[in-house]
């Protein structure tokens, strides 16, 4: 189930994960400026021709593929007037605005991709207002700035590096191949990483990458990944082609290990494809940080969800399989604060919720959502809650199960996963805490239904 544009290359600047913290795809280096990074191809606003409101729009959510020419697999541009009211691609008896005002409302084939934010409802009105009248002429010119995102959306310099080894080179006859490699750290001062910055070496063969904090060393030489010890692995990062690099709020950092007898053990899990079969290809893409003094809060990851279930082979009416978990906050959870989110299952998976409801009334806040859930384009959402005594959080995951068997909870890729990753601090520091706690069930886990 490859989608043609996850198969290019894909340095894709501009996509707002945390509050304003982020938008560069990669940073530095030479083999990742993509075309996007000179962005005069069509990726600012230029209004030739769009009234200024909707130009603004396109340029800010859709000209990083609809532009002139079009990347990332992208069949046309969005750039002018004449691309607007051309004949669409798919069908030519329609033009290819009343195909812009269906795809950024529909759900299930939603333009701008995810991860790539939706429009938000102002946007899509901007747009569906415009062609309600008739589409017709505006601007020649705006005045404004044109949106042209750094390369390098980072606030801070990174200082230190996750790299592996050795580059690895794709077999040639490997469509997909999913690889890991790991390295240990530790630091002799106290030490917070304050940011992640993928940096994508080989962008024709880099699907996308995980990395993990796990319990005990990998092999820092790329090798396929043995799936049977990831199951204890926690989700640190999550990269694929429209994500930036991850900055944490100031207040909080990730401590890296003082011990050199006891270092963190990261691991990176690298997702090639080699569609077109290139022999020799080779990447060494590998993860910047920032780092600095210890800051206030020690920030952790956990993850909500589900680690039993069973999908069955033949799906209920609609399709879908679903299960709804409900976490009750205990009193060690209070005034934890949740700032993002990465849910994460696997690929039969569509759809997955997480929700508070705050125990002290009023509306249930997001801690997650991705209405159209892709295993190809996880990412860090923005969220914002602190946890109260009596809040239910629940997780809830959707599975299309297309395979005629039933399937499981478990890390190998025919398994299925329901783990929304959640970012939150202060960290947890009882003794037999662990992140999988939330999703390890009852007693002190959730229920599921
Ligand atoms: C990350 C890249 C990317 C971004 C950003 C993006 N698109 Fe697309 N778009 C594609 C790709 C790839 C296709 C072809 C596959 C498909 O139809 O899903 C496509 C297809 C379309 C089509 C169908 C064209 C046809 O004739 O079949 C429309 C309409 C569209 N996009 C509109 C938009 C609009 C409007 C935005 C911004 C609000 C946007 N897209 C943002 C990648 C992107």
């Amino acid at each position: 189930m490859l989608r043609p544009w996850l198969a290019f290359g894909f340095v894709v600047p501009s996509v707002l994960l945390l509050g304003g913290a982020c938008g560069g795809g990669s940073s530095g280096g030479p083999s990742t400026s993509g075309p996007l990074d000179e962005d005069d191809g069509g990726g600012g606003t230029g209004a030739a021709g769009l009234p200024c409101d909707v130009d603004k729009v396109l340029a800010d959510h859709c000209r990083k593929c609809h532009a002139s020419p079009p990347q990332f697999g992208a069949p046309m541009p969005l750039v002018t007037w004449e691309n607007l009211v051309a004949p669409s691609l798919a069908d030519p008896a329609k033009k290819v605005y009343e195909g812009v005002v269906e795809r950024v409302a529909d759900e299930r084939r939603r333009m701008p991709p995810s991860p790539n934010a939706p429009l938000s409802a102002a946007e899509q009105k901007t747009l569906a207002d415009w062609i309600a009248a008739g589409a017709p002429r505006g601007a020649d010119r705006c005045d404004g700035p044109t949106e042209v995102p750094p390369a390098n959306g980072l606030s801070c310099t990174p200082d230190l590096s996750l790299a592996p080894e050795s580059a690895w080179e794709m077999p040639e006859a490997a469509g997909d191949e999913y690889v890991c490699w790991g390295v240990d750290l530790a630091k002799e001062q106290a030490t917070h990483i304050t940011a992640f910055a993928p940096v994508i070496d080989n962008t024709e063969i880099t699907h996308h990458i995980v990395l993990y904090e796990a319990p005990s060393a990998y092999s820092r030489v790329p090798t396929p990944c043995d799936a049977g010890s990831a199951i204890a692995w926690r989700m640190v990062l999550g990269w694929a082609p429209g994500v930036g690099p991850l900055e944490l709020p100031p207040e909080a950092g990730f401590p890296i290990s003082t011990d050199p007898a006891r270092p963190t053990h990261y691991v990176a899990q690298m997702h090639y494809s080699n569609p077109l079969g290139k022999k020799g290809a080779k990447d060494k893409s590998r993860i910047d940080l920032c780092t600095s003094a210890p800051r206030q809060h020690e920030a952790d990851v956990m993850a909500f969800g589900s680690q039993s279930f069973e999908i069955p082979a033949a799906p209920p009416a609609g399709g879908l399989y679903t299960i709804d978990c409900a976490l009750t906050v205990p009193s060690g959870f209070a005034g934890l604060h949740f700032f993002a989110a990465m849910p994460h299952m696997h690929q039969i998976g569509v759809a997955m919720s997480t929700t508070l409801t705050p125990a002290a009334g009023g509306p249930d806040v997001d801690l997650g959502t991705m209405s159209s859930f892709s295993f190809d384009a996880q990412a860090w959402l923005p969220v914002n809650a602190t946890t109260q005594p009596g809040d239910v959080i629940r997780t809830r995951c959707s599975w299309a199960n297309n395979t005629g068997a039933p399937v499981r909870f478990g890390e190998n890729t025919g398994d299925e996963m329901c783990y929304s990753f959640s970012m939150y601090y202060p960290r947890i520091k009882a003794s037999l805490w662990s992140w999988a706690v939330p999703a390890s069930g009852p007693p002190i886990g959730a229920t599921c239904n």
